[in-house]
């Protein structure tokens, strides 16, 4: 079996094993994809600190995330389909976060429903929560995230419209797969993908089908999905939801200093600096480069996470050095599970843990809860001069 030492091992793998439509629809940004790619180049432009002479045993990565006990402030993202990316995928990356000690989010557009990934893992993951203009389904979706002891609502703002991305356009990207001869080509020599695609009967939408009135089949889910994100979301909903809810809630998706004052106002736990990867507003500014403006608005009221274009343990240090208490990974741990599935997930921790640790030790630093600005060279500019 191949070693995989970082990342990009996982990259590889991952893109021989899946289907085109599937891969390309993780690994893409919205249009011209300049945000996608900023989001992790500039993590390159901040420098580490070398410090040497320094006692380096008994290091620690383990810190909490809204108060609860992680292994290393590194949770999973919410990522739509990954149950079609492999096999019972959201079940499996699950278990992988699970026994890593990592928070796990399931995404509202999961394969496997919040039921199912409840009865297969044993302890209590987070839900993603998308708005849509049904708002009896998003009520039913808040009480099952509740049934299922969700221990965390991620509220997703930043997708009330979609970001268009070409390569899911020209693919024709269906949930579950819709034959063409060209997808049967590419399923040709996606054999592995296949068979176990075969042994599972989660196919589908799991949070949706069956939940919304009219949606019993494919068919008719693709009209709703494609007009089912509720652009009406506002500020007063989001407290509404809150209240609903009624347990710890996490706003994604803030990339702006007045947004992230407007979640404090609300009352929101946390925030998740975060432009979706990329793949929403192409053109906005990258999460890290954000993240200094809002640390100085509301770091010191609200805890601030961070995700978009973390690729390993040295930007995870990054991101917490400048200020950040969390931070997620979203296709680092795709990657991971379309290589090899659960144990591929389970590889991503490692890789980003054992270079998080690592790094942290050649920092000088023994806990990563002292990691702070004292560790990073951060070039005057970085944040920039706009009007
Ligand atoms: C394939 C894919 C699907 C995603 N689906 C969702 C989703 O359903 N809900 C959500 O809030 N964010 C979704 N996201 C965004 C992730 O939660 C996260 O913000 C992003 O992946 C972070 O960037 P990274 O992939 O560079 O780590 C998705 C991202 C990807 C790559």
């Amino acid at each position: 079996m191949a070693k995989i030492t970082e990342i990009d091992d996982l990259k590889r793998i991952y893109k021989r094993r899946t289907p085109k439509m599937f891969y390309d629809y993780c690994e893409s940004g919205s249009w011209t994809e300049q945000t996608f790619r900023e989001n992790s180049s500039d993590f390159d432009l901040i420098k580490l600190r070398q410090r040497v002479a320094v006692d380096m045993t008994g290091r620690s990565t383990a810190s909490k995330m809204i108060g609860q006990d992680v292994a290393m402030p590194v949770a999973l993202a919410p990522v739509g389909s990954t149950g079609m990316q492999h096999a019972d995928g959201e079940i499996l990356a699950a278990k992988a976060a699970e026994k890593f000690g990592v928070p796990f989010t399931l995404s509202t557009m999961s394969v496997c429903s919040l039921e199912d990934v409840a009865e297969n893992t044993s302890k209590p993951f987070w839900f993603q929560l998308y708005v849509m203009r049904d708002r009896e389904f998003t009520k039913r979706a808040i009480q099952r995230a509740k049934d299922a002891g969700c221990s965390a609502l991620v509220l997703t703002l930043d997708l009330q419209i979609l970001g268009q991305r070409h390569k899911d356009i020209k693919n024709g990207l269906t949930v579950p797969i819709k034959l063409s001869p060209y997808t049967l080509l590419d399923l040709a020599t996606k054999w592995r993908w296949g068979m176990q695609m075969m042994q599972t009967k989660r196919r589908s939408f799991g949070n949706i089908i069956g939940h919304i009135d009219g949606v019993s089949d494919m068919s008719s889910l693709s009209v709703w999905a494609a007009e089912s994100f509720d652009p009406q979301l506002d500020w007063d909903y989001v407290k509404e939801i809150k209240d609903l809810w009624g347990g710890p809630l996490i706003l994604k998706g803030i990339l702006d200093a007045d947004d992230a004052k407007m979640a404090l106002n609300v009352g929101a736990d946390a925030i998740v600096v975060s432009n979706h990867g990329g793949r929403q507003l192409d053109g906005a500014m990258s999460s890290i480069k954000a993240l200094p403006s809002i640390m100085d608005a509301v770091g010191d009221k609200i805890e601030v996470h961070l995700d978009s274009g973390i690729r390993s343990g040295q930007d995870v240090l990054k991101a917490l050095a400048m200020g950040a208490t969390g931070t997620y990974i979203g296709r680092a741990f795709v990657y991971g599970l379309g290589a090899m599935g659960q144990h591929g997930v389970e590889e991503a921790l490692r890789v980003i843990h054992k270079e998080l640790d690592v790094t942290m030790a050649l920092c000088g630093e023994k806990n990563v809860q002292d990691l702070g600005k004292h560790n990073l060279l951060v070039p005057r500019d970085f944040y920039g001069d706009w009007a």
